[in-house]
Order: C-alpha cells, then sequence, then structure tokens
C-alpha cells in the first residue's frame, strides 16, 4: 500500500463558532482557534480541519457563503486568518478548509448578478427553471424541508436549492462557473493552505432532464436519485483534480452521503485521481428511522460491524477510509453508541479506542476528546439549527405526523446541535468558552465535563486520545495493518485484528454495560503485551472476561 501523510494524520475538526470566543461577543473566532493551537499541538493532532469561516450571512452557520475570498466579519479579519496559518505550520499543524460549492448564499455576488435577468453573464452560474402547471418546476424536497425550488419574480423562474432557500444550487454544466470556483481553490491553496473538506461533493452533478422523486407517501419527491453521485460528478472531480488539486500536495476528503463501497472506489481509487478519501455515511444512518434522525431506532452492533467491515475490506489496497463517529452534524458519540452516565469515561474511551484502530485517517471532533455529550435544552426555542426548526415547522406545526414530545426525542439524540454547543474548556461561567452569554446555550455538564480538569489527568478521556495518537505515530501497523473481524455475529462485542508483517494488534471492545466473555481463537494465543486499554492490565487468555465498556488492545 503506499504510504503517504495523510495516511498517517490524524484530523481534528473545529467548529469555529463554537470553539473559543477570543473578544466576548458570545460567538467563537479565529483569534480564539489561535489561542488554542498549543492544546491542539499537546494533543499530537496532525491536521486541523476548519468548518466554514468565510463571509456568510449564517442562515446555515457558514455553510452559506457569501464570498469565498472573504473571512466572516465575526470571526475575524483576512490577517487573522493568515496569523493563524502561519502560527499553526510554525507549530507543526496543517490547516484544511471548508470547502462548499455544491451552493452559495443567495447573498453571493454571482446570485445577485444571476437572479437580476435572464442575459445576465452569471445567469447560468446557478441552476434556473421554468415552473409547471404544478408550480414547482418539478416534486423535489429539500434536506431542510419544503420544496427544493424557490419562485423569484424579477424574472419569472425557479431556482434550485437542495438545502436552504437561502442557498441556491451553483450550475457545475457551466464551464465559466467551474473555472470560478478552480480560481478561487488556486487561491486559497497558493496562499498555502493544505487541504480541502469538500461539503456534499457527490451532490454537484444533477440529472438534466430533472424527473420527479419518488414521494414514499411525504409531500415532496426524493430527488436523490438524480442529484446524488449524478452523473457527470467524476467527469467534474477530475478536472478539479487536474486543474487544482494535482498540482499541489495537499490532503482532500470529500463529504459524501449515500455513497456505496463501490462509488467510493470511484471517488478514492489510487488510480482515479479525484479525492484522498470520503466522508461515507452507511455507518452514520445505522440508527435512522421513519423520519430519519427525528425517530431514531436503538442502534444494533451486528449491524454497526458489519457496515465496518465492509468499508474496511472494500477499499483496502486500492481506496482510503476515513474514520469517524462525530462531526457537526452528528449527535455526541459517547451518547449514541455509548453510555453517557454511568459509564461515560469508560465507553468514550472504549469508542475511541474502536474507531482508532481500523484502516483509515481517524477525525477527532472539537470535544469529542473530552467526552463530550448530548445536551437537553427544554424548549425547541432553544435550539438554533435551521434542520432543527424548518423540521419541526413541517413534522409537528403543518403535517403533525409527529408529537412535540416524540420530536424533541429525536432533537434529544440526534439533532446538530448536540454537536454545536460551546467548546468545554474550564468550569467558570460559559465553560471557559467566553465571558458572556454564548450564541447557543453550554451543555450544563461542563462543570465536570472539561479541558482544564483532563489534560493533566493521566486517567481522562483527553490523557487516552492522547495515547492513541502518540502510538499512531510509533506503530504503523494501527495506520497500514490489515483489518479482520473475529466476531461478526456477537451482538454485544467487538474483535479484530490488524496485521502488518509478522505483527498484529488483537482489538477487544465491550459495547454494553454487563460483563461479557470472549474466545480468543487459538492462532492469536501468543506472547501478547498490552497495546493499550482503558482497564487495568490483564493477561491474554483463551476466554476474556470484559468489564462493562471496557476495551483493550494487544500487541502480539
Ligand atoms: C453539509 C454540511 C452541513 C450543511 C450542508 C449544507 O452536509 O456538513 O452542515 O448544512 O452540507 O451545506
Ligand atoms: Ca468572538
Amino acid at each position: 500500500m503506499k504510504q503517504t501523510w495523510w495516511k498517517e494524520s490524524v484530523i481534528y475538526q473545529v467548529y469555529p463558532r463554537s470553539f473559543k470566543d477570543s473578544n466576548h461577543d458570545g460567538i467563537g473566532d479565529i483569534n480564539g482557534i489561535r489561542e488554542k493551537l498549543d492544546y491542539l499541538a499537546d494533543l499530537g493532532v496532525d491536521v486541523v480541519w476548519l468548518s466554514p469561516i468565510y463571509a456568510s450571512p449564517n442562515e446555515d452557520n457558514g455553510y452559506d457563503i457569501s464570498d469565498y475570498q472573504a473571512i466572516m466579519k465575526e470571526f475575524g479579519t483576512m490577517e487573522d486568518f493568515d496569523a493563524l496559518l502561519n502560527e499553526a505550520h510554525q507549530k507543526g499543524l496543517k490547516i484544511v478548509m471548508d470547502l462548499v460549492v455544491n451552493h452559495t448564499s443567495d447573498e453571493h455576488q454571482w446570485f445577485i448578478e444571476s437572479r437580476k435577468s435572464k442575459d445576465n453573464p452569471y445567469r447560468d452560474y446557478y441552476i434556473w427553471k421554468e415552473g409547471n402547471q404544478d408550480h414547482y418546476p418539478n416534486n423535489w424536497g429539500s434536506v431542510f424541508s419544503g420544496p427544493a425550488w424557490q419562485y423569484d419574480e424579477a424574472t419569472n423562474m425557479y431556482y434550485l436549492h437542495l438545502f436552504a432557500k437561502k442557498q441556491p444550487d451553483l450550475n457545475w454544466e457551466n464551464k465559466a462557473m467551474r473555472q470560478s470556483v478552480y480560481d478561487m481553490m488556486t487561491w486559497w491553496l497558493d496562499k498555502g493552505i493544505d487541504g480541502f473538506r469538500m461539503d456534499v461533493i457527490n451532490m454537484i452533478s444533477k440529472d438534466q432532464s430533472f424527473p420527479d422523486g419518488e414521494k414514499n407517501g411525504g409531500l415532496y419527491g426524493n430527488c436523490s436519485p438524480y442529484t446524488v453521485n449524478g452523473p457527470r460528478v467524476h467527469e467534474y472531480l477530475k478536472e478539479m483534480n487536474k486543474e487544482v488539486l494535482s498540482k499541489y500536495d495537499i490532503l482532500t476528503v470529500g463529504e459524501t452521503p449515500g455513497v456505496s463501497v463501490k462509488d467510493a472506489m470511484g471517488y478514492t481509487g489510487e488510480d482515479e485521481h479525484e479525492l484522498n478519501m470520503v466522508f461515507q455515511f452507511e455507518l452514520m444512518d445505522i440508527d435512522l428511522g421513519q423520519y430519519g434522525k427525528w425517530t431514531p431506532v436503538p442502534f444494533d452492533l451486528c449491524k454497526l460491524k458489519a457496515v465496518m467491515k465492509k468499508w474496511q475490506t472494500g477499499l483496502e489496497n486500492k481506496g482510503w477510509n476515513s474514520l469517524y463517529w462525530n462531526n457537526h452534524d452528528q449527535p455526541r458519540v459517547v451518547s449514541r453508541f455509548g453510555n453517557d452516565h454511568e459509564y461515560h469515561i469508560k465507553s468514550a474511551k472504549m469508542l475511541a479506542m474502536c474507531l482508532h484502530m481500523h484502516q483509515g485517517t481517524p477525525y477527532i471532533y472539537q470535544g469529542e476528546e473530552l467526552g463530550m455529550s448530548n445536551v437537553r435544552f427544554d424548549s425547541i426555542h432553544d435550539y438554533k439549527d435551521i434542520e432543527i426548526l424548518n423540521a419541526y415547522k413541517e413534522l409537528v406545526e403543518d403535517k403533525k405526523v409527529l408529537s412535540e414530545q416524540e420530536f424533541m426525542k429525536g432533537v434529544y439524540s440526534h439533532s446538530r446541535d448536540n454537536a454545536r454547543t460551546p467548546m468545554q474548556w474550564d468550569d467558570s461561567a460559559y465553560a471557559g468558552f467566553s465571558e458572556v452569554q454564548p450564541w447557543i446555550a453550554v451543555n450544563p455538564n461542563y462543570t465536570s465535563i472539561n479541558a482544564k480538569s483532563q489534560v493533566n489527568d493521566p486517567d481522562s478521556v483527553y490523557s487516552f486520545y492522547k495515547q492513541l495518537l502518540t502510538l499512531r505515530k510509533q506503530y504503523k501497523i494501527m495506520v497500514y495493518g490489515h483489518y479482520e473481524i473475529l466476531d461478526e455475529e456477537n451482538p454485544n462485542t467487538y474483535m479484530y485484528t490488524r496485521t502488518l508483517e509478522q505483527q498484529q494488534l488483537l482489538v477487544l471492545c465491550n459495547f454494553t454495560d454487563q460483563k461479557q466473555t470472549v474466545e480468543i481463537p487459538n492462532d492469536l494465543l501468543k506472547e501478547a503485551k498490552v497495546f493499550i486499554t482503558n482497564d487495568i492490565e490483564k493477561p491474554l487468555e483463551k476466554i476474556m472476561t470484559l468489564n462493562p465498556y471496557e476495551s483493550v488492545t494487544y500487541i502480539l
């Protein structure tokens, strides 16, 4: 397997709005990130991925960009950014930027021009259609509820927005538009950034016949078959690679909902010349119910393992996996696949070890290294995320398919704001994030879960992550070792090996709050040392009894 720095790295995702507020207006900012670079370097991460910091009216917290080459006012200035990049590099940290080019804000200059007239030079930068007798050009629904089309008076036509109304989709069929995007990317890379995380990049190519989608009893049709992994997406990414990416030694990761292993081979295959890796969603979708994240179902460990196995074996030697439990769109993993009460610390460590021992590049989302957990605000009005608020309106108020109580259950377990509460730095007011009331309330558990109490505690979740990252730097087997699962059928434990030449790692995880016994295959009963554990060290034996949420890796 080809060895590269981005396979060996660990990426830390910063959601700037919630990371650290340096000037006390309640909103995280670039100078706040600068203050915490030493914290990140100490943890041992190699790359920092910044969620969008570009000029934005913040309909979707920066994922609606009004100027790709300017910094969001609340976050600071371009000088602040240049200083951040420079200081990060001095500390040996790379900076990866979010690239959001499926859509812009409706306040982007391109869109302001585009909507003016049918013959404006920017008209075809976006997707405009005539309405039909039923009003909308077709029946597609938006990811954020409601129709995917918005009527625009100036030219009596509709524009497409797969996300919010204020996020019109760019028209990738247009060569001039693509060139503008490539020029912008080149501008950032020439500044010295180290790569891009590409927002919903597999949705940029739309089926040009714009057919109606299947309704499945809903109000709107499902557009995914015509917008996800669309007809020209590989052509566009190959072009982007040739025009831009291939000229730099950078990290690229595509956010790709609805991607199969086979699709991912196309995006990440070494001979394809598109991206380094993608974020798959199969794992994150294992516990979604009838109304998706709003009606979650208990997760099934066998399903989780089956998805892991499929991706670990499917991409080996050909593509490359990203490994993540968390990001700004997902609930906190300790609350989701672990236990955020009695076994909080234990299960947070188990999940950390379980993920980081797989083959792929691990991502840590801010606060994950502290075991930060989901939050429960009393009222829907305490929530800020457009996805939550729009879904509440559609499912509870308009369609009345869920009661308020049912919906709040979904919000508590799966909504995106679980990930967006302020980073918990210490136990002072507002968790040391800010000196004033932050834009979104702090999780009240900050007095017990915070960085200050963990950095110098050898038994903390933070120290466990640090240990994992140190091991990864010392042992190539953690990066490149071949993966094999040993207990596919066991609904309570996860046992797998990694193998590199003569060396082997044996990974044992208990995903329950009960003791579990596992039987070790005879060929693995060799001389073994504990590599890392969240429990007391025990010798490897034929029958192992694992404590609740115990996890241990042996090196053979
Ligand atoms: C991606 C982002 C998400 C955003 C959406 C629209 O899924 O991760 O936060 O809302 O794209 O840009
Ligand atoms: Ca601020």
